[in-house]
């Protein structure tokens, strides 16, 4: 295998600074950038205090700003065409007023942690498709909360603002998601998973193997029925927990679901055994990932599917159809639906020098076998939110 080709880079700082230089007729102070992000594996354990092994992905949003000298936010999105202000001190809710809620939301949970605040003017735009399963959101929360932290001349805590942007997103916005989308877009690592422990927040970089390449298939669905069987699933995990006196699934064992199981619902007894082997799988994905076995992190992957399938249930036919096509390739290690799940995108372990014959063998197949037009996107694991040096304007 030889090593894996550069996906083309974004024109998007480039829109977002000529856009800024169209609508504020000076220069921006500074270019910040937050990616989305792909789950390796570890699915639906980050709120049962477990393990998740994210890549932050290279598609992202981007925000050029300038500070104001008062505490106004006004910002103008390339994607909605339109612009929202609101005070950073002082966010008001407004269920109607769309992307803009997600930096209100930021703003409110900085100030209430007692983050100073500054307000600043800008253009945010983005190239992670909404509601397609690659985070788009929490890309949105940490691009504002690097905004923030750059006009306050603050140092960027990856951790502490991730915790932040998730009080937002649950408090704010209104979505009781873990901490896993928020920590991989604030602490993500060029050419390196992150294997997070989501109950002591601990990081530990994982290499991702020479050689192969991680590609993202988007099934084209969109989640639908989304937040309430989200919350259904936490809700059950929750009783599994309660039910062995534990505070969470994290430390129920194979043993104890053995010994006991059998007390529990079965539709509980399967979601919690999805957790319990899911948290397994996902240590020793970071295992094998340290010893580049990319064949054995293949096979973990093919297994959570199987689980998030049928222990779980949160795949869709397109997302099993989309796996099982990748799967027939000869290309592919490994592949299973990547975030929440009901809709949205998988994602395949592929020998990185055939990633163009399997791209274009799994986007033929998928079209003639959905009728459906899929995206398929090479990715390489790209880094968490940070500053971009700034684009110098053009003669
Ligand atoms: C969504 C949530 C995450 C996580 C995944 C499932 O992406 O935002 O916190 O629970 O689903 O693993």
């Amino acid at each position: 295998m030889t090593s894996q080709p550069l996906p083309p880079a974004s024109p998007l700082p480039g829109q977002v600074v000529r856009m800024f230089r169209d609508r504020f007729h000076t220069e921006p102070a500074f270019l910040v950038r937050a990616p989305g992000r792909v789950n390796l594996i570890g699915e639906h354990t980050d709120y049962n205090g477990g393990f998740v092994l994210p890549m932050a992905i290279e598609r992202a949003v981007w925000i050029a700003l300038r500070p104001r000298a008062d505490e106004l936010v006004t910002v103008w999105s390339l994607d909605f065409h339109e612009e929202q202000s609101f005070s950073a001190v002082a966010p008001r809710h407004d269920p109607s007023a769309g992307w803009v809620e997600y930096q209100k939301g930021v703003a409110w949970a900085l100030g209430a942690e007692g983050v100073p605040l500054r307000g600043w003017e800008g253009v945010v735009g983005g190239d992670i498709p909404i509601g397609g399963g690659l985070s788009s959101s929490a890309a949105l929360e940490l691009a504002a909360a690097r905004a923030f932290a750059a006009v306050a001349n603050l140092d960027w805590d990856p951790i502490r603002m991730a915790r932040l942007a998730r009080q937002a997103e649950n408090h704010w916005v209104g979505v009781s998601c873990g901490i896993m989308d928020q920590l991989i877009s604030a602490a993500g690592r060029r050419d390196h998973a992150l294997l997070i422990d989501c109950r002591t927040l601990a990081i530990s970089p994982v290499p991702l193997p020479a050689g192969a390449a991680v590609v993202i298939l988007d099934t084209a669905t969109r989640r639908s029925l989304e937040s309430s069987a989200y919350n259904e699933r936490r809700a059950r995990c929750e009783a599994a927990a309660r039910h062995f006196g534990l505070d969470s699934l994290r430390d129920l064992t194979r043993e104890m679901l053995e010994a006991r199981g059998a007390e529990l619902e079965p539709v509980t007894r399967r979601r919690a055994r999805h957790v319990v082997t899911e948290n397994a799988r996902t240590l020793e994905a970071a295992e094998a990932l340290r010893a580049g076995d990319a064949t054995r992190l293949g096979r973990l992957m093919d297994a959570s599917h199987a689980s998030l399938r049928g222990d779980f249930e949160v795949s869709s036919p397109e997302l099993d159809q989309m796996v099982a096509l990748a799967r027939a390739r000869p290309e592919c290690l490994g592949a299973r639906m990547t975030g929440a799940g009901f809709g949205g995108c998988a994602i395949a372990l592929i020998d990185a020098a055939r990633s163009r014959e399997f791209s274009a063998a799994v986007d033929a197949a998928y079209r003639r076998a959905s009728g459906r037009e899929p995206t398929i996107d090479l990715t390489r694991a790209a880094p968490g939110a940070d500053l971009v040096p700034l684009i110098p304007p053009s003669p």
